[in-house]
């Protein structure tokens, strides 16, 4: 019976500034770094710290990136689980596992737990984590809006070279309802694109290209929404405690 790996990770490098177009959810969570770096200065008058933040998003939207941003500002351990993990036939192994998890970090306190894909949690250990007082901030983290994509998509052009054609803004208006991870993906596509073609940097016609082909792509298997993919629609992906 093999634990999950209980041995925390420091110097996480990921900083709030490479996570774009989720302000609201940046502003909340720079008030855990506060806590996190100072604790003493918050419960002076008798005031009791958040234990448990759950952040709550569609896919590919930053909350791992932000998870890693607050252990990275606030300099504290960093405990990486899946919920897979814990997902077990037997049942009590999931628990044990649970349990096992939060003694180790309570060793490393103050740190963080980062249980990723919260929702791959049967039912019954859902409740135990999810319940009253383990999660008592809920953040939300949605897909960036027009302004969010233009600084993410800019944000991803620092490591690749952009043509002089290239507008942002249009190809900003031009993906609603993109993701962050679409969004990376979509400059990805397009270097390959403009790299096929022997151009010296990414170009608009490589950009409109990436995005037709993920607008295409994410229409042909929206087509085939599994029953498990169904099952979990609406349900939380993330958490950090
Ligand atoms: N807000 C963002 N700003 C900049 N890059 C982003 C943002 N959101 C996503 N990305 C890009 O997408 C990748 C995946 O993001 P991340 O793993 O944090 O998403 P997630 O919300 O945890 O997704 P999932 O729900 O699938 O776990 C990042 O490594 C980054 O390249
Ligand atoms: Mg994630």
């Amino acid at each position: 019976m093999s634990s999950p790996d209980l041995k925390p990770q420091y110097n996480s490098n990921t900083k709030f500034a490479d996570v774009m177009g989720v302000d609201e959810a940046k502003q909340e969570l720079e008030e855990v770094v506060e806590y996190l770096k100072d604790p003493k200065k918050f419960t002076a008058l008798g005031g009791k710290l958040p234990k448990g933040v759950l952040l709550v998003g569609p896919p590919g939207t930053g909350k791992t990136m932000l998870a890693r941003a607050i252990a990275g500002e606030a300099g504290v351990p960093f405990f990486y689980t899946s919920g897979s993990e814990f997902e077990e036939v037997f049942v009590g192994v999931g628990a044990r596992r649970v349990r096992d998890l939060f003694t180790a970090a309570k060793k490393h306190a103050p740190c963080i737990i980062f249980i990723d894909e919260i929702d791959a949690i049967g039912e019954v250990l859902d409740k135990a984590l999810v319940r009253p007082g383990r999660f008592d901030r809920h953040v939300v983290v949605p897909n960036p809006d027009v302004e969010g994509r233009r600084q993410i998509l800019e944000g991803a052009f620092k490591a690749v070279p952009k043509d002089l054609d290239v507008d942002l803004q249009v190809i900003a208006r031009g993906t609603p309802g993109f993701s962050g991870a679409d969004l990376t993906n979509l400059i990805n596509v397009a270097a390959l694109h403009a790299a096929k073609l022997g151009s010296k940097a990414v170009t608009m016609r490589s950009l409109e290209y990436a995005r037709d082909r993920i607008i295409m792509g994410a229409e042909r298997k929206s087509a085939v929404i599994s029953e498990r993919s169904r099952r979990s629609v609406g349900r939380v992906k993330g958490g950090v405690m």
